[in-house]
């Protein structure tokens, strides 16, 4: 039966400091590698989404990682997006999309590693389709009847997403959110396993966080994308808890690590993904 290793929410940066000089990382590296990879690996990896914030440590990351796996297909996260420091604000323009050119050349450059941003890739006979994909807010207005203008005004107020995602015309969210629904539906159909960052269903609302408003930015509107992914792995990540569960006739697989002060700071590794018949 074809499997794959899963695993998101890295951030990378949280459990190794970025520095200049690789050599230096470079122990911190092989030991979280190590706590990363199973003692059986899949011949495949799938990273849904977050990374870290420090594209160059990303990179030199998923290039060890691509040492064990004969495959990674990776999808972006929000957090991937982020234009934090000084030096990241000068370097990249202000602009959160020169960050995200930035970590897709260097991608580009590990020869077994698909990024996914509305493609699909076959690896051993599976079709692996994905993007980033953005919350839309509808939690919010579905369940929690709140107006779009309210969820959006306390987003801009609250979330780090706000401050760090920069882009460079008003409305860029909008624009965004339409954007990967574009590319979301130009592979759910011909994918066998979809891969997101955002989660495509709110039945698993983390227990507590029901009411929140914040609960609209972990989730987006999956109801138009369920009858294609009938029979179908729909990998995802950013709600920071682990699941595998059927509904809506597909499995959905969260396989995020998460920051250290969550893990206990110990690293947990990847879940190994058993489909098909
Ligand atoms: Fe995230």
């Amino acid at each position: 039966m074809p499997s794959f290793d899963l695993i998101s929410d890295l951030h990378l940066d949280f459990w190794i400091r970025p520095t200049w000089n690789p050599f230096s990382s470079a122990h911190k590296l092989q030991r979280m590698l190590a706590a990363i990879v199973p003692a059986a690996p899949s011949d495949v990896l799938v990273i849904a989404g977050d990374l870290g914030h420090d594209n160059k440590q990303n990179a030199r990351f998923v290039r060890r990682l691509a040492e064990v796996y004969s495959h990674i297909v990776v999808v972006l996260g929000n957090h991937d997006y982020y234009v934090q420091t000084a030096a990241q604000r000068s370097a990249y323009r202000l602009r959160s999309e020169l960050r995200v050119a930035e970590m897709k050349k260097l991608l580009e450059r590990i020869p077994n590693v698909s990024l996914l941003d509305g493609d699909c890739v076959k690896v051993d006979g599976v079709t692996y389709g994905g993007c980033s994909m953005w919350y839309d807010f509808q939690y919010g207005i579905q369940v929690l009847n709140r107006h779009y203008r309210q969820l959006y005004e306390h987003w801009m107020r609250r979330s780090n997403d706000a401050r760090f995602v920069l882009g460079s015309a008003p409305g860029w969210l909008e624009e965004l959110v339409r954007e990967q629904k574009r590319k979301l539906r130009s592979v759910v159909g011909q994918a066998d396993v979809i891969v997101t960052h955002v989660a495509p269903d709110w039945s698993v609302v983390p227990e507590g966080r029901e009411l929140e408003p914040e609960t609209s930015c972990y989730f987006f509107d999956g109801k138009p994308y369920y009858a294609d992914a009938a029979g179908k792995v729909w990998c995802y990540g950013h709600v920071h808890r682990r699941s595998d569960y059927a509904r809506h006739g597909c499995r959905f697989v969260n396989g995020a690590l998460g920051y250290p002060a969550e893990a206990n700071g110990a690293v947990k590794p990847a879940m190994r993904i058993v489909f098909g018949e």
